[in-house]
């Protein structure tokens, strides 16, 4: 798959993507939404992906935002198309069924912070900055930034940070909730390849179900969120994960997951 803004390498069935425009500190424009697309789409066919992993090339930046260069030559209907492409894609890659890690290594602003937020969890470096700063630039962020920040963190801390455009560091995102885990920076990819590399080798069929369970049930109340839990529960008897997972529990020795449902 030839890439020009993005680099793609899958290995043990987790796939690396590295938005590589460190000139301009990996910003998003429409050809690497496109090309993020592609990947998802793939992902989306290829049981060989179990597990995605995003990360910025160069030593500054995950994703500095979407590209402000292209922004001079829009209007109001070609943002409106923008922001939609965007939104496409982003909630494209959060109902993916496989695990999707954001590796931030740098600035996580903008586009990249709503690109982050879009995947399963956050591991940053200590040199992370996130934020929101649309509003230096008079905008809001189009993205689904104001939506899932404040799911995320709160609504208050959501406007505070959207309203402010202030940047926080990895610590402070932490503290939030936004990040899972921070690692010193010349070990995050490192420290990210070893859990993704765990994760391409659980039960397909139960990361996907937790996945969607964590996702579904955020949006209904406790008692549907309970039962759609209650469901998955009884469908992973049906996996051949579950009868090797169990038995290999019983018989003392290391499961070996395939991820189907045969038997
Ligand atoms: N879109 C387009 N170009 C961007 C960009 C973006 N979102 N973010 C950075 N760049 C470019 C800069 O214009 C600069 O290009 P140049 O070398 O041709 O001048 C290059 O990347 C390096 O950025 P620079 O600003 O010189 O680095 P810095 O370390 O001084 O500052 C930031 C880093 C991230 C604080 C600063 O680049 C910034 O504020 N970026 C915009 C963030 C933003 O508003 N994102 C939301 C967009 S909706």
């Amino acid at each position: 798959m030839p890439y020009e803004n993005i680099m793609f390498e899958l290995n043990e069935g987790v796939a690396l993507v590295t938005f590589n425009r460190p000139k301009v500190l990996n910003a998003l424009n429409e050809k690497t939404l496109s090309e993020v697309a592609e990947v998802i789409e793939c992902a989306r066919n290829d049981l060989n992906m179990r597990v995605l992993v995003f990360t910025g090339a160069g030593e500054k930046a995950f994703v500095a935002g979407a590209d402000i260069a292209e922004f001079p030559k829009m209007n109001p209907l070609q943002a409106l198309l923008f922001a939609e492409k965007g939104q496409a894609v982003f909630a494209a890659l959060e109902r993916l069924p496989i695990p999707v890690i954001a590796c931030v290594n740098g600035f996580a602003l903008g586009g990249g912070c709503e690109f982050a937020m879009s995947c399963d969890f956050i591991y940053a470096s200590d040199k992370a900055k996130f934020g929101q700063p649309e509003i230096n630039l008079g905008i809001v962020p189009g993205f689904g930034g104001t939506q899932r920040l404040s799911r995320l963190v709160g609504r208050a801390k959501a406007k505070e940070l959207c309203m402010t455009g202030e940047m926080i560091d990895a610590r402070e995102a932490k503290e939030l909730g936004l990040v899972a885990k921070i690692f010193p920076a010349d070990q995050l990819l490192e420290e990210t390849m070893k859990v993704a590399k765990l994760l391409a080798n659980r039960s397909r069929v139960a990361l996907r179900a937790i996945k969607q369970l964590v996702d579904c049930g955020a949006d209904v109340d406790l008692a549907s969120g309970c039962m759609l839990e209650r469901e998955a529960f009884s469908v992973c008897f049906a996996s051949q994960d579950a009868k090797e997972g169990i038995a290999a529990f019983l018989e003392k020795r290391k499961a070996k997951f395939n991820g189907t449902f045969s038997n």
